[in-house]
């Protein structure tokens, strides 16, 4: 019996155990989408080998029309996105937008102005297809010139994106964010709700301008005080950002902030977890979660990170294969406390539609799929101990990570890989992570091992 024939039967029996609850809470539902990179020079129609300029010289013999896993997003998979949109939620409370404009190429083929004209671009189509919807943006590290450079103060690039983004900003907001990228609002001015939009692009390592300053554009004890203000006013608040603190799943012991802006932002999440109710950042193209706990180990917070729009296969060194299909997804929340209550992620599988036509698709809902009852700390603190410890969710997660991209089977270093990026976003947890979990047999492994003998026998005896 191989692994999915096996995972199929343990969910058929698992499942005749579920009681689902149903419960009244008002619902709210908005979209989170990020990295779509348009790729502004792919061309379907040219004669050479590779069609686009972010495939890097990769030969691309099966570009299509909605794209190529080795090109950034052509303008048809943009358009096809904010279609696809629409189709599915054409009224969404609001929308996050986490960054990430410009194509994969070096900086000597973009500019301030071409950078700038992308991210009007795609700023015009998303305000086009959704009117009427407020839009929660934050700016990635491929949304300057040069990439990654992102000053801690005052320039034109976040003076003239403030004013792309002018209708979605309050004025205060507008001020914050020339000054360093960040701003705070209440959340569709409620009162009670809030949401921190960060620029984290500031703690990237790759940013040399950040390199020896303790707190980049007061950031940190901006964020600081906009926190302890709303715990006095009883708000919830969700942030919001790119770049994520912690370590990339796909590569062992990458981690793209600053050692001692990692360690900041873990401190921030921890002190004012009571009222954060999410965490959504983009960046690394892949659907993952990262935890946050108390000092004393229960979970407090958990981060989403939504997939990429681009299917472009990463060139960063040690990665095999970390190509994606793209993916948006939706959330359910309930609009009385901003708790995440459900994720749905739809994608598009770009072989199928290049081949056969424009497709999007459910590819799936988090309750169902890992079997709790909403997204909360704790229910994400489940899901990830499921996929540590039960070879099923582990692959099932694994298959999602690439948004059904990459369907090869998760082995001990990949599991080793994810579960500890999942669990751990301080450096030192992580290491410590990677230590004990990289010893092969530990109690959970052997007990999933058990349980899955004792259900192929009962399945096929
Ligand atoms: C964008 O999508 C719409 C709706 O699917 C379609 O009618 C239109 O032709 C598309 N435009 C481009 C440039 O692909
Ligand atoms: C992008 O914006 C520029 C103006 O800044 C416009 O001339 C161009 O047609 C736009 N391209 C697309 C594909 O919308
Ligand atoms: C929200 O409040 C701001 C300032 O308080 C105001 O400028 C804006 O028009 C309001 N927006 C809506 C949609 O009510
Ligand atoms: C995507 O489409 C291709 C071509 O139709 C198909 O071979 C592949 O199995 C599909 N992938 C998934 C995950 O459905
Ligand atoms: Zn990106
Ligand atoms: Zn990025």
């Amino acid at each position: 019996m191989n692994l999915t024939m096996a995972c199929v039967w343990k969910i058929i029996l698992l499942n005749i155990f579920i009681v689902s609850g149903r419960s009244n809470v008002m619902k709210g539902y908005f979209w989170h989408i990020s990295d779509l990179h348009w790729d502004p020079s792919y061309d379907v129609g040219s004669n050479s080998a590779s069609k686009c300029a972010s495939s890097g010289g990769r030969p691309t013999p099966n570009a299509g029309r909605f794209g190529d896993y080795s090109c950034d997003s052509p303008w048809t998979l943009i358009n096809s996105t904010l279609s696809a949109m629409r189709g599915i939620l054409p009224d969404p409370d609001f929308i996050i937008w986490t960054g990430d404009d410009t194509p994969h190429v070096p900086d000597e083929q973009l500019g301030v102005e071409p950078v700038l004209r992308i991210i009007g671009n795609l700023t015009h189509i998303i305000k086009t297809t959704f009117p009427n919807t407020k839009v929660y943006s934050a700016m990635g590290n491929h949304d300057y010139h040069p990439k990654n450079q992102m000053p801690p103060e005052k320039n034109n690039i976040y003076e003239q994106t403030a004013n792309l983004w002018h209708d979605w900003l309050h004025a205060a907001s507008k001020e914050t964010f020339k000054i360093g990228g960040y701003y705070t609002e209440k959340l569709l001015n409620q009162t009670g709700f809030r949401v921190v939009v960060l620029n984290t692009n500031l703690y990237y390592d790759q940013n040399k301008l950040t390199e020896n300053i303790k707190d980049p554009a007061d950031q940190f004890s901006w964020a600081d005080k906009v926190l302890q203000d709303a715990a006095k006013n009883n708000e919830k608040v969700y942030i919001i950002g790119h770049v994520p603190p912690g370590f990339f799943e796909k590569k062992r012991d990458k981690a793209w902030f600053r050692k001692e802006f990692n360690k900041r932002y873990i401190d921030l999440i921890q002190k004012h977890s009571a009222i954060i109710q999410g965490q959504f950042f983009g960046h690394h193209h892949t659907d993952s979660i990262r935890m946050f706990y108390s000092s004393k180990g229960s979970p407090i917070s958990a981060m989403f990170l939504a997939p990429g729009v681009t299917p472009w296969i990463t060139t960063l060194p040690g990665v095999i294969d970390g190509g994606n299909n793209p993916g948006i997804r939706m959330f359910e929340y309930d609009t009385k406390t901003l708790l995440i209550k459900d994720i749905i992620t739809y994608y598009m599988n770009l072989t199928y539609s290049n081949v056969v036509h424009e497709r999007w698709e459910k590819e799936y809902r988090l309750t169902e799929a890992f079997r709790v009852p909403d997204a909360s700390p704790a229910s994400m603190h489940r899901v990830m101990e499921r996929i540590s410890s039960d070879k099923c969710y582990l692959q099932k997660y694994y298959e999602f990570n690439s948004v059904n991209y990459d369907l090869t089977e998760c082995h001990a270093d990949c599991r080793v890989d994810h579960v500890c990026a999942m669990r751990e976003v301080d450096f030192e947890a992580y290491e410590k992570c990677v230590v004990k979990e990289g010893g092969s047999f530990t109690a959970p492994v052997l007990f999933t091992l058990l349980l899955s003998l004792m259900l192929s026998l009962l399945c096929f005896n």
